[in-house]
């Protein structure tokens, strides 16, 4: 452990696994002085190490506990999640938790900087190859740590940030050797690593088709019916649009905005003016009208507004559509209003999610909750409420946030790292369903607020305009893969065959 300073101290925490107790005792074995946080229910057995448990998984408890630990010059933190035997709800509750403990590490972890390496990293056992080779869906969840990992490491950047993913197959003191290796390694930028038991791999991006030439995607039109969670406002939206001008399917879009009639105070009010009328509607109904009163009801105007002008603009694109107003992070709700479509729908699109961006040093539980709830809870929700043999299609609306990590993004970036691996557990469980998890880079409208595009223009990075990624969300659906010479940003369009025929592309 040679690029730690002497003398300090590691901290495991441990989640139950063989591996959290065979890494704990590797690095006492190495002299090392040892810290075991035990997650609740979690027996001790790890002997050389000192051992502080966890009752609960509360926010208060966590900081008494873990704070004086960090404060015993802890220059290095691994935070094990590979325990056997929990569900998906396990999994996320854990996956919060890890955003927790990193939170009060990445102060004391950067002092630590200061003398030496300082390290945060994390264990799973997917497969070795972070969840996206297809792994049980209760397994799923952690796949978010990745995207823990890589935010850390644009947030605290003195701090060696290392996400491994190990095979299953790999012994726990095999694994827990990888682990130990990897805190260890020279290379510093290298965020995230995978060992599959034979290699060990990393992710990259690279130009290739989606699809090998020769898969077909199943043909999509009038007779399907989509259901598309956030599909009434923002990037979901124009790409249902888009869908519907070029494939015509019955789409069902899910939203927690009610649709009711637009309230007389609002009738005819341009948007620019609706705050100060709801502003005049309360105190005229006797209501003190505080900012976050006149935020909710100019609010709901605003979205039902889109949600109108959304269905109108599918409408008349050709596709039938109904907007059913429920919220996915309640599963029964969920279930209740797709209960009458559930036999005719034969595809998903997840594109609901929020944003509460923060630094990981001051996230708060409830924060957390909040981003994950509808991307995560409400997947579930949505999937739970459909007939997943007869799904043939599935594209969720994960960022590049997760693939990068993004400043004050950590929630979200596991969050949109779980959808990318709940992919291909979906498609190893489903193999007739087509699905893709598009990690959308910032697109110029939805949830990219007006100070967020400055910022991103300031640093020359391109949106995308929504009618670009509405067809690229298109393709997605095209039957045959095709590659022409011609990019979206060359301003001529990708061509997929049309309804009529297949169409030969030349290069
Ligand atoms: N915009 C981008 O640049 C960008 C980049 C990468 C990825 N993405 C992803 O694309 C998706 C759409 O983003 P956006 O920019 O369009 O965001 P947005 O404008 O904030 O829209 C979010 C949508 O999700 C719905 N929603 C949120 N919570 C919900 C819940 N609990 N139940 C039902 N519906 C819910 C919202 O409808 P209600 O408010 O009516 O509930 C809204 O339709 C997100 O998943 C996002 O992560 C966006």
């Amino acid at each position: 452990m040679g690029a730690y300073e002497e003398g300090s101290a590691a901290l495991v925490v441990d989640d139950g696994s063989e591996l959290a107790a065979a890494v704990a005792a590797r690095l006492a074995g190495s002299g090392r002085r040892v810290h075991v946080l035990r997650l609740p229910g979690v027996p001790e057995r790890i002997t050389g190490a000192t051992d502080h448990a966890l009752s609960g998984w509360g926010v208060t408890e966590l900081a008494e506990r873990i704070e004086p630990v960090l404060a015993d010059r802890v220059s290095l933190v691994v935070d094990v999640t590979a325990a056997d035997g929990g569900d998906w709800s396990d999994g996320v509750r854990r996956l919060a938790h890890t955003l927790l403990v990193a939170k009060h590490a990445v102060e004391p972890l950067g002092t630590a900087a200061a003398s030496g390496r300082a390290a945060f990293v994390t264990a799973t056992r997917l497969d070795g190859r972070f969840g996206l080779g297809g792994v049980p869906e209760e397994k799923v969840p952690a796949g978010g740590v990745a995207g823990l990992v890589k935010t850390l490491a644009v947030e605290a950047p003195a701090v060696f940030c290392r996400a491994v993913d190990l095979a299953p197959a790999l012994d726990a003191q095999a694994a827990a050797a990888l682990v130990v290796d990897e805190a260890s390694d020279a290379v510093a930028d290298t965020v995230q690593v995978g060992h599959d038991g034979t290699r060990r791999v990393g992710l990259t991006v690279a130009e290739r088709p989606l699809r090998a030439a020769g898969t077909d995607v199943p043909q999509i039109g009038p007779d399907d019916l989509l259901v598309v969670t956030g599909g009434g406002r923002g990037i979901t939206a124009a790409c249902v649009v888009e869908l519907a001008r070029q494939y015509r399917p019955g789409l069902l879009l899910l939203g927690r905005t009610p649709l009711a009639d637009e309230p007389e105070w609002a009738r005819g009010v341009a948007e620019s003016a609706l705050k100060g009328a709801a502003a005049a509607h309360l105190k005229a109904t006797g209501e003190k009208p505080t900012p976050k009163r006149v935020e909710q009801l100019s609010g709901a105007v605003v979205g039902a507004r889109e949600i109108r002008a959304t269905l109108e603009e599918v409408r008349a694109a050709g596709s039938e559509v109904e907007y059913l107003a429920a919220d996915i992070t309640d599963a029964a709700a969920t279930a209740a209003a797709l209960a009458p479509y559930r036999e005719r729908v034969t595809g998903l699109v997840h594109g609901a999610g929020v944003l509460a961006d923060q630094l990981i040093a001051n996230k708060k539980a409830s924060e957390i909750e909040r981003v994950f709830a509808p991307k995560l809870a409400g997947l579930r929700s949505v999937a739970a409420a459909l007939p997943a043999g007869a799904l043939r299609h599935a594209v969720l609306f994960s960022s590049v946030a997760g693939f990068f990590g993004n400043q004050g993004q950590s929630d979200y970036a596991m969050a949109n790292e779980v959808l990318n691996a709940w992919a291909s557990s979906f498609k190893q469980r489903n193999p007739q369903a087509h699905i893709t998890s598009l990690n959308w880079g910032a697109w110029e409208s939805g949830m990219v607020s007006p100070q967020v595009k400055a910022i991103f223009e300031e640093r020359g990075i391109v949106l995308i305009p929504v009618e670009t990624g509405a067809k690229m969300f298109a393709e997605q659906f095209c039957r045959r893969a095709v590659r022409t010479t011609s990019s979206p940003s060359s301003g001529r369009r990708r061509r997929c065959p049309s309804r009529s025929g297949p169409r030969a592309v030349r290069r």
